[in-house]
C-alpha cells in the first residue's frame, strides 16, 4: 500500500464528534489546547471528506457534491488556521498561507475537471499527499508555535516578537 493510500484509510472523528469541538480556538486561558484539538478535528474531517470523494471516484459516479464539501470545508478550515497565526503572531504566517492558496487552488482544478467530465482520480490521489504534507509540515509548525507562545503568556513571559 502506497502512503497516498494510507492518507484515504486513516481512522477519523465523526463529524458530530468535531461539531462539539468546533468553537476551539476560544480557550480564554491560553487559546492553545482547544485550538490543536479543533484543527486536529478538522484535518481528520478533511480525510474524511477523501475518503468519501475516492469512493465516488472508484464508483464513477458524479463527484461535484463532495468536491464542494472538500473547498468549503478547506476554506472555514485554513481561515481558522490564519486567524490562530494573527492572534499569535505566527511569524511564518504568509508561507503558510500561500500554501493554503496552492491547496484551494488543486480543489478548484479538481472541480475543474470533473464539470469537464474528466477523470479526477490521479489528481485526488496528488492532492490528498499534498494535504497530508501541509498537515505534517505547515500545521505541525503553526501548532508547536501556538503551544510555545501559549506557554509563554500563561508563564508572565509575554508573547514572542
Ligand atoms: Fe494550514
Ligand atoms: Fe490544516
Amino acid at each position: 500500500m502506497t502512503s497516498d493510500q494510507d492518507t484515504f484509510r486513516r481512522p477519523a472523528e465523526s463529524p458530530m464528534e468535531h461539531s462539539r469541538r468546533a468553537d476551539g480556538d476560544a480557550d480564554p486561558a491560553t487559546g492553545a489546547p482547544c485550538l490543536a484539538e479543533a484543527v486536529h478535528s478538522e484535518h481528520a474531517i478533511q480525510r474524511q471528506l477523501l475518503r468519501a470523494l475516492a469512493a465516488v471516484v472508484a464508483e464513477a459516479r458524479d463527484t461535484s457534491e463532495f468536491l464542494q464539501a472538500l473547498a468549503d470545508f478547506s476554506q472555514r478550515h485554513f481561515e481558522r488556521e490564519e486567524r490562530a497565526m494573527a492572534r499569535h503572531r505566527y511569524p511564518d504566517g504568509p508561507a503558510h498561507c500561500a500554501e493554503h492558496r496552492r491547496l484551494q487552488d488543486e480543489i478548484e482544478c479538481l472541480q475543474a475537471l470533473a464539470a469537464s467530465d474528466k477523470p479526477v482520480g490521479d489528481a485526488l490521489v496528488r492532492f490528498a499527499a499534498a494535504l497530508q504534507s501541509h498537515v505534517e509540515g505547515a500545521d505541525a509548525s503553526l501548532l508547536a508555535h501556538v503551544a510555545g507562545h501559549a506557554g509563554r503568556t500563561a508563564s508572565g513571559g509575554g508573547p514572542s516578537a
